[in-house]
Parts: C-alpha cells; sequence; structure tokens
C-alpha cells in the first residue's frame, strides 16, 4: 500500500501561488556578458535561453549586452538569427526578440589569435560606449576545457579583466564563469586554477556545477537548516545509512570525444554528486553566504574517506553499457557508440561505498551511484533511518513494515517524501509502509527557474555561494584520483564490469551493498 498524503501548503501560497516568486529581486548591475563559445551547443540550449528569461523578467539590466566570441564567421545578424532559434522555446514575443536582439553581438576568431582579442576589446569598448555600460565585464567559458587555459592567457594579455583588488562589487569589475569539468585530476585542476588567478582574484571566479543551480538541489539547505525538526535527527544515532543515486537513461549522445576521456567517474562523480553528498552531509554553515557555505563543503569533503589500494575492489565498481532496451525501444551498447573505441574501457555506471570520517556520521555508509542507460531517469537523495529500538507488534504485524526513511527527489517529481509504517485499516495490527509527499509542482504552482539561470543571475549580482571554490574542486579530485588510478592500475586485468543497457547496472554493484545486508533502493 501506497497511501499518499499531500502535505498542505500554506492557505496564503495557495490564494497566491506567483507572489512566492517575486522575492523582490532588483535588474543586476548592466554588464557585458562575453560568451566564448558562442556557437556550441551550451550556448544555444542553455546560456542563451537563460539570458534571454532574465532580460524577459527584467532581471537583466537594459543596457547590458552579450557579445558572443567563437570560430565561426558569423555577422551579428546571423548570430542573432541563430540565437533566435535558441530562444523560441522560451516563448518569445516579436518584441521581446527585438529587444533582446539587440543586446547580441558577435566577434568571430580562434582562441590562440591574439589579433582576435585585440579585436574583442575594440568591439567590448564601442558596445560599451554605446549601451552606456561602467566597464563591468563577464567572461564565460563555454569552450571545450582544452581551451580555458588559452583563453585566460589571452584575456590577460589583451588587458580586457580589470583584476579585483579588494572588493569584487567596485565597479567596474570582471568576473569568470568556467564550465566544469575545471581540470582532469588534482594536478591539472591546480595547475589551472594558478593560471587563473594569475588573471582573477578567486572572488573574481565563479566555477559551475549546474546541479548547484537546481531548486531542488538549494532545498536541501532549506529543507535541513530552516527546520527544526530534521537537524536532531541528522547524525549516526538516527540515520542508518544514505543512499544517493543520479540515474540517466541517455548515452554518451554526440559527446563521445569528451566522454572517452572523462567516463562517469569524472563527469558526475567529482562534480554533481559529490555536491548532493556534501550539501546532505555538511555541518551548519554559520550563515548563508558564500564562505560559511562553502568553508563547511570543504570540511566534510576533507573527511571522506579515500578510496585505495585493497579498499577499492570492496567499495567501488565501474560499469559500461552493453546493448539493451530503453523504454522498448534497442539502444546500442556503449562501444558501438559513434567515436567510441571498439575496446574502450570507460565507465558509464559507478558505485561507491563510502565513509564521512567525522563525529556526526562516524560508522555510517554512504551509498552512491551514478549511470548512462539506466532504466529510469532519477536522481535522488534518500536517508534511511535506524529501525525503532523495541518492538511492541508481532512479526506477523510487521511484515509489511519497512525502514524509515526521508527521500528528497532531486529530478523529476521534485518533492520530498517521508516512509514511515502505518496501521492497515483492518481487525487487529498489520503495519504497512506509507509515504507522505510534499510535491513542489502541487505545492507552489510556478515553473522553476533553471539551473542557468539561476546561476547566471548569480554571477551577475556576485554571490558565488552556489558556485564552486578552488579548494573543494581540490577536494573533489582529492578524492576520485586515488580511485581513478586504483582502476587504471589494475586496467590490464579487468575493466569495467558489463551491464545491460535498461538494467539497474552491473550485478558488482548489487553485491556491493548487499553484503552490508542492504538495498539498493527502487528509484
Ligand atoms: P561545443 O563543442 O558544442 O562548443 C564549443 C564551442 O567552442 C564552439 O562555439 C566552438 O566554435 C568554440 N571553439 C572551440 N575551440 C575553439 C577555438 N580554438 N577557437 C574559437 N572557438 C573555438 O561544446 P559544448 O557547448 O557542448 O560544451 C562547452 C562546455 O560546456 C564544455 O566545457 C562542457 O563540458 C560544458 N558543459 C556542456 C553541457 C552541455 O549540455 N553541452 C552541460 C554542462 C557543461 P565553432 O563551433 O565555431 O568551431
Ligand atoms: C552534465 C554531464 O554535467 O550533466 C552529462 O556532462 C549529464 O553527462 C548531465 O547528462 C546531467 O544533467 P541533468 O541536469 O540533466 O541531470
Amino acid at each position: 500500500m501506497n497511501a499518499r498524503a499531500v502535505l498542505a501548503t500554506a492557505p496564503e501560497i495557495r490564494a497566491n501561488p506567483l507572489r512566492e516568486e517575486s522575492v523582490t529581486l532588483k535588474a543586476a548591475d548592466p554588464c557585458t556578458f562575453v560568451v566564448f563559445g558562442a556557437s556550441g551547443d551550451l550556448t544555444h540550449r542553455k546560456l542563451i535561453p537563460a539570458l534571454f528569461r532574465l532580460s524577459k523578467q527584467k532581471l537583466l539590466h537594459p543596457q547590458t549586452a552579450i557579445v558572443g566570441f567563437a570560430r565561426r564567421e558569423w555577422t551579428n545578424e546571423q548570430f542573432r538569427e541563430e540565437m533566435k532559434h535558441a530562444v523560441e522555446s522560451a516563448g518569445a514575443s516579436p518584441s521581446e526578440w527585438e529587444r533582446f536582439a539587440g543586446a547580441l553581438f558577435y566577434q568571430s576568431g580562434v582562441f590562440e589569435d591574439h589579433a582576435a582579442f585585440r579585436a574583442l576589446g575594440q568591439l567590448l569598448s564601442k558596445v560599451e560606449e554605446e549601451r552606456g555600460v561602467p566597464g563591468n565585464r563577464i567572461f564565460h567559458f563555454a569552450t571545450p576545457p582544452s581551451e580555458y587555459a588559452t583563453l585566460v592567457r589571452n584575456i590577460g594579455a589583451a588587458g580586457l579583466a580589470r583584476r579585483a583588488l579588494r572588493d569584487d562589487h567596485a565597479v567596474p569589475w570582471s568576473r569568470v564563469i568556467i564550465e566544469k569539468p575545471f581540470g582532469r585530476d588534482l594536478q591539472s585542476a591546480r595547475e589551472l586554477n594558478a593560471l587563473v588567478h594569475t588573471v582573477f582574484a578567486e572572488r573574481q571566479v565563479y566555477r559551475i556545477d549546474h546541479y548547484l543551480g537546481k531548486e531542488t538541489v538549494q532545498n536541501i539547505l532549506v529543507m535541513r537548516f530552516s527546520n527544526g525538526i530534521f537537524e536532531p535527527i541528522w547524525n549516526r544515532q538516527y540515520v542508518d545509512h544514505v543512499q544517493i543515486t543520479v540515474a540517466e537513461t541517455i548515452g554518451v549522445e554526440e559527446r563521445a570525444g569528451y566522454y572517452e576521456q572523462a567516463g562517469a567517474m569524472r563527469d558526475i562523480v567529482q562534480n554533481h554528486l559529490l555536491q548532493l553528498l556534501a550539501l546532505v552531509s555538511m555541518e551548519p554553515p554559520a550563515a548563508f553566504d558564500d564562505k560559511a557555505v562553502r568553508d563547511e563543503k570543504v570540511k566534510v569533503m576533507r573527511a571522506l574517506r579515500r578510496i585505495a589500494g585493497e579498499d577499492l575492489s570492496m567499495n567501488a565498481v565501474r560499469g559500461q553499457y552493453t546493448r539493451g532496451f530503453i523504454e522498448g525501444t534497442p539502444v546500442p551498447g556503449y562501444r558501438e557508440e559513434p567515436g567510441v573505441a571498439a575496446d574502450s574501457r570507460t565507465d558509464t555506471y559507478v558505485a561507491l561505498k563510502l565513509w564521512v570520517d567525522n563525529w556526526r556520521w562516524e560508522g555510517i555508509p554512504f551509498y552512491v551511484r551514478t549511470g548512462k542507460r539506466l532504466p529510469k531517469q532519477s536522481t535522488e537523495i534518500a536517508i534511511q533511518f535506524r529501525a525503532a529500538p523495541h518492538q511492541l507488534f508481532s512479526r506477523d504485524a510487521l511484515a509489511g513494515l519497512e525502514p524509515n526513511a526521508l527521500v528528497l527527489r532531486i529530478q523529476p517529481d521534485e518533492g520530498i517524501s517521508l516512509r514511515f509504517g502505518a496501521k492497515v485499516p483492518v481487525q487487529g495490527i498489520r503495519i504497512r509502509a506509507v509515504n507522505m509527499d510534499f510535491d513542489y509542482g502541487a505545492s507552489f504552482m510556478v515553473d522553476a527557474p533553471d539551473a542557468y539561470e539561476t546561476l547566471i543571475l548569480d554571477a551577475l549580482r556576485g554571490d558565488a555561494t552556489l558556485f564552486t571554490r578552488h579548494d573543494e574542486v581540490d577536494q573533489q579530485w582529492a578524492f576520485v584520483d586515488p580511485i581513478i588510478k586504483g582502476w587504471a592500475s589494475s586496467d590490464s586485468a579487468e575493466g569495467p564490469a558489463l551491464y545491460e543497457a535498461g538494467t539497474w547496472g552491473p550485478t558488482e554493484a548489487d553485491a556491493l551493498i548487499e553484503r552490508d545486508g542492504r538495498k539498493w533502493r527502487k528509484a
């Protein structure tokens, strides 16, 4: 039985759901938003639609200019025409589009070419003068990660950015938004950080992890730290274990060139998954600001026990999908995907058993898994609680009881559910697990902003709370590096365990949790 008790929402929210949306945000300072990689997939699918929606909500200052830079030899008009397709999905009316299109400009060139950067500098000065932008600039690196170093060097050499001395908000300010992955291991991330810091001070650097911009991910902190009822039980005394799942039905798509180098460990675990883990396990920060929140995340990541040597085989499983079916449709195996080596050993699935070695979590395992071509798209965090210390009821009565669990559904079906035992309404005592559900859609009746919309607005406003700090990236790599190295050293003997597309990963991943007498949740 799965009794559903939709939580009531406060009456004033039900009466006027949109009131919730307008938390009286003022438009950000006028600036020039420079997109490197302006002809690429990320720009089309995420950045331009997000900027358009911000403009539509009047959160983008009307003087703001958006300058694209990429190799393709487009004119301003061609760039605008391309971007028109990109915002169609965001429902632009002709007048909204006209207003937005007037803010778009384009410079073509290759990133290695100093002359192209000088031309970019001239375009920026001209646009800023015309639109009255006081020299504030954001540089967004939407390019292959291999280009980041060249971009930093050439922005520096062309004098396009102004290094912040004390206050990042002093006008004119310069900021840089850098996409993931930031480096491919600890050493390369440190080298890149050092280079970035030759041009930008750390407080000008916004390393993006789009999971942090998701409403439901931000809600982890709100749920934990704005309510009094959860924190007292959020520890080793009450929690039996935690499970985090990031499951995708999609395969590698057109991204083999990148994914063959990354695998699930670098693509998801090093960033999105460790961020979810940090938010759910960190100590309460002293304030909701960039320093306090990120200090706590760094602390908990430092407490993650490293998995290396003999621990590797017991605590880490990697897998790779073979051909199978997703929702009844046949799909190829990973090694049959375009651009993937026929003998590829890239991981498309990872399951880990982790320990957070600190006062709160000592002895409590965190089981985490992520994979492509799994049966269902689902990202969730499940906190499973210990059983009641003493049972009054007979074994028969308890047959339908399952452990209490609080499940934070990040996507889809965003919400939170609490599972507990309830009496079945029949004569005598029979207990079954039921769920009490909070459902975002039903409770707030507004469309949540896209993660990129939230994060770009934060960067425009100079709030780095939801961005990854350099020492956080260090800790993420310091945790995943030994696992990747361990797997590489055993590569000749054993590659990733194979699993059929449309199944929940390799049997080795089941064994990882089942030898502790536990099971993966049916996500
Ligand atoms: P694409 O390959 O689609 O786009 C790359 C862009 O960079 C193109 O505009 C390309 O220009 C330009 N470019 C590359 N090299 C040069 C060069 N030497 N000189 C000038 N321009 C160059 O990549 P994506 O948009 O998919 O990804 C960009 C970044 O965003 C990556 O770091 C990725 O990891 C990250 N990311 C992407 C996501 C996505 O959904 N796509 C999601 C999360 C992160 P041209 O085409 O004109 O040659
Ligand atoms: C990206 C990864 O960072 O996140 C992709 O590179 C993955 O491989 C994507 O598919 C998942 O993001 P979302 O928002 O769809 O869960």
